[in-house]
């Protein structure tokens, strides 16, 4: 299977690795498809993100490492924790005027700050590498712990909509957020700040 693994795959991989305190956040290959279908397939992580189907098949992941690979609009990291893949976070720039963050993890990995951290790590990465002034998100209004990451990382609330949701097969009312650069840059800032002992 590896010899299946297109160049560009194994050049993106190589290229880009974030590193944050737990985590290491790579771009995946199909070294990765079993790992990545045995997490994605759940229902609960499904009904929360609108492309993922359900159930979720290895060649569901096996489409989706080949898509990726070739898409140089659209860029996404395994997440891992101690070399364990816990999940996928990305940012889809196909609409240059609204790029998106989007994230999931497998069900064993929730409640441990793992998805804000993942999504901390991209969010820096998007603005350190793209000449874009913002970044937009979603969360559907019954996803408060996603609405919660945003909010974390600096989003702000802009409107509600109906987006189709794949694995629920209709549309259901979404919470939008935006992120600024500005708001991004003056985040990173603060954290910068020290007090000096007179
Ligand atoms: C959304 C998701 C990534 C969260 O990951 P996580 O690692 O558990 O998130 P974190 O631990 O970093 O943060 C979740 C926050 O929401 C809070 N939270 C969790 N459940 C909550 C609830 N029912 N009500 C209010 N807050 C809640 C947590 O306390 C935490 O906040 P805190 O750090 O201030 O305590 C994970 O649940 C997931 O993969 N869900 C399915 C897919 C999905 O929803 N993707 C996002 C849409 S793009």
């Amino acid at each position: 299977m590896l010899q299946d693994i297109p160049t560009p795959t194994l050049r993106e991989a190589r290229a880009c690795v974030l590193e944050t305190e737990r985590l290491t956040l790579r771009r995946p290959t199909l070294a990765d498809v079993k790992a990545i279908a045995r997490l994605a397939n759940d229902r609960r992580i499904a009904e929360n993100t609108r492309r993922l189907p359900h159930p979720y098949s290895q060649d569901h992941a096996v489409e989706f490492v080949r898509a990726t690979a070739a898409d140089r609009c659209e860029t996404v990291f395994l997440i891992e924790n101690n070399h364990v893949p816990i999940g996928m976070v990305g940012i889809d720039r196909r609409d240059p005027d609204a790029p998106e963050l989007g994230y999931w993890l497998g069900v064993d990995y929730w409640g441990q700050g793992f998805g804000t951290e993942a999504a901390r790590a991209v969010i820096d990465f998007f603005f350190e590498e793209f000449d874009c002034d913002h970044l937009i998100s979603g969360a559907r209004v019954a996803n408060p712990s996603s609405r919660n990451i945003l909010e974390k990382c600096g989003f702000q609330w802009s409107g509600v909509e109906l987006h189709r949701f794949e694995a629920l097969g209709s549309s259901t009312p979404v919470d939008c957020f935006r992120l600024s650069r500005g708001v991004w840059s003056s985040l990173k800032n603060w954290g910068s700040s020290t007090r000096r002992q007179r």
